[in-house]
C-alpha cells in the first residue's frame, strides 16, 4: 500500500519484533502501533463507526462521544476529523498530556474526570459523564466499547488471522486485556478456527477484570475498574497479572536496546516472560501484541521524577532494568 486518502487506510499488520536477543525467550512481538493513530485501537475505532453508520446510528449530524484512556480516544479524533463528525473524549487524569494534547490538535474537546465514582472508581466516574451527555442531548452517539461487539470483532477479522497466518503452529498468544476487545476477538477465532493455540490474557495488578481486588493504577491502556462486559472468561486458558513496577522495568529493558514501547507492551512482555520463564518453552511459538510505542509515555514511564515518586528510586537503577528470564 503506498498511496491512501484517508488516514485509516494505512494499518502495517505484518511487523513482528523476535524478543529473544532482550528476553532470551522465543516470542515475537506484533506491532501494532504503527499506523496514523499509533496504536491498536484504530481498529475497534474504524469498526465501531462503520458500524454506526452501517445502522444508521451515526448521522451527519451526531456528535461522537466515547470514555477512553486515550488511545481509542486519538483513533476516533482521527476518523472523526477525517470523515467531518464532532467528537468529545471522555477521559481521566491518567490520560497523558501529550495523548490529550493530540485529540485537540485533531479538533476534537477533551472532558477529564478527576473524581472517582463510589462503586466505579475514575473509570464509573467516565461512564457516568458520558450517560448525562447523551440523556441530556439525543445527537450524541456512544459508540460504548465497553459493550460494543465491533470492538471484539475487528481484531476477529483482522488482528488474530494476520497472526495465524504469519505463525500457523502457534503454541501461545499473549494478549493484553483492557476492555478486551483484543482478548476475545482473538481468543474467539482461534476456538472458532479449532486453532490449538493457547491464549493467555495479561492483566495489571489492581485491576478488576478477572475478579481481583482494586487497587490504584498509574498506567492507562489495561486493567479495568468495572468488569468488562464483553469478558467471556471460558475462552481464556490462563490469566496473569503484573506489577506496574514490572512493567515499568520491561519498558526501560526494551528502550536500552532501542525499542520504545508504550505501558500496555511493557506489562504484556513482562507476563510473557515470567511465564516462559516458568515453562518448558524452549521449542514453543509464542507471539505477544504490542499495542502502542512508547513517545505518548515519555512525561510518565519514561520520565524518571515520575517514576521515582510513584514507585520508587530502586526502580531505575541499571541492574535493577535487566529482565532476570530465570526469574520465577
Ligand atoms: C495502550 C493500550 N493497550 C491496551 C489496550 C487494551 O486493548 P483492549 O481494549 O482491546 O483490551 C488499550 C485500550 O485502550 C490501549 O490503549
Amino acid at each position: 500500500m503506498g498511496v491512501i486518502t484517508a488516514p485509516m487506510d494505512f494499518n502495517e499488520e505484518e511487523l513482528y519484533v523476535d524478543l529473544r536477543p532482550m528476553t532470551g525467550h522465543r516470542v515475537f512481538l506484533k506491532c501494532e502501533g504503527v499506523n496514523f493513530a499509533g496504536s491498536i485501537k484504530l481498529k475497534a475505532a474504524s469498526a465501531m463507526v462503520e458500524a454506526a453508520i452501517h445502522s444508521g446510528a451515526l448521522t451527519p449530524e451526531s456528535t461522537l462521544v466515547e470514555s477512553s484512556s486515550g488511545n481509542l480516544g486519538v483513533a476516533l479524533s482521527m476518523i472523526a476529523a477525517s470523515k467531518g463528525y464532532r467528537f468529545v473524549c471522555v477521559t481521566d487524569t491518567r490520560c497523558n498530556l501529550s495523548t490529550r494534547r493530540l485529540m485537540e490538535a485533531l479538533g476534537s474537546q477533551v472532558h477529564i474526570i478527576t473524581e472517582p465514582s463510589a462503586t466505579g472508581g475514575l473509570l464509573g466516574a467516565r461512564i457516568d459523564h458520558v450517560s448525562a451527555l447523551c440523556a441530556a442531548d439525543d445527537r450524541y452517539v456512544w459508540l460504548n466499547q465497553y459493550t460494543n461487539p465491533a470492538n471484539w470483532k475487528a481484531h476477529y477479522h483482522t488482528t488474530a488471522p494476520a497472526i495465524a497466518r504469519r505463525f500457523p503452529h502457534l503454541d501461545v498468544l499473549f494478549v493484553g486485556a483492557g476492555t478486551t476487545g483484543t482478548l476475545m476477538g482473538c481468543a474467539r477465532y482461534f476456538r472458532d478456527s479449532h486453532h490449538r493455540a493457547r491464549i493467555i490474557a495479561v492483566d495489571t495488578v489492581g485491576s478488576v477484570t478477572f475478579g481481583g481486588p482494586p487497587a490504584p493504577r498509574m498506567i492507562p491502556g489495561l486493567g479495568t475498574s468495572v468488569r468488562p462486559p464483553i469478558l467471556d472468561e471460558s475462552y481464556v486458558d490462563e490469566v496473569i497479572q503484573v506489577e506496574e513496577a514490572d512493567t515499568i522495568r520491561t519498558c526501560h529493558h526494551l528502550a536500552r536496546h532501542g525499542f520504545l514501547f508504550g505501558g500496555s507492551t511493557g506489562t504484556v512482555v513482562s507476563g510473557a516472560t515470567n511465564w516462559l520463564s516458568r515453562h518448558d518453552a524452549q521449542h514453543l511459538t509464542t507471539v505477544a501484541i504490542a499495542p502502542d510505542l512508547g513517545e505518548r509515555y515519555l512525561d510518565t514511564i519514561y520520565q524518571t521524577n515520575w517514576v521515582q515518586d510513584l514507585y520508587g528510586g530502586h526502580l531505575l537503577r541499571s541492574e535493577e532494568l535487566t529482565i532476570d528470564a530465570r526469574k520465577p
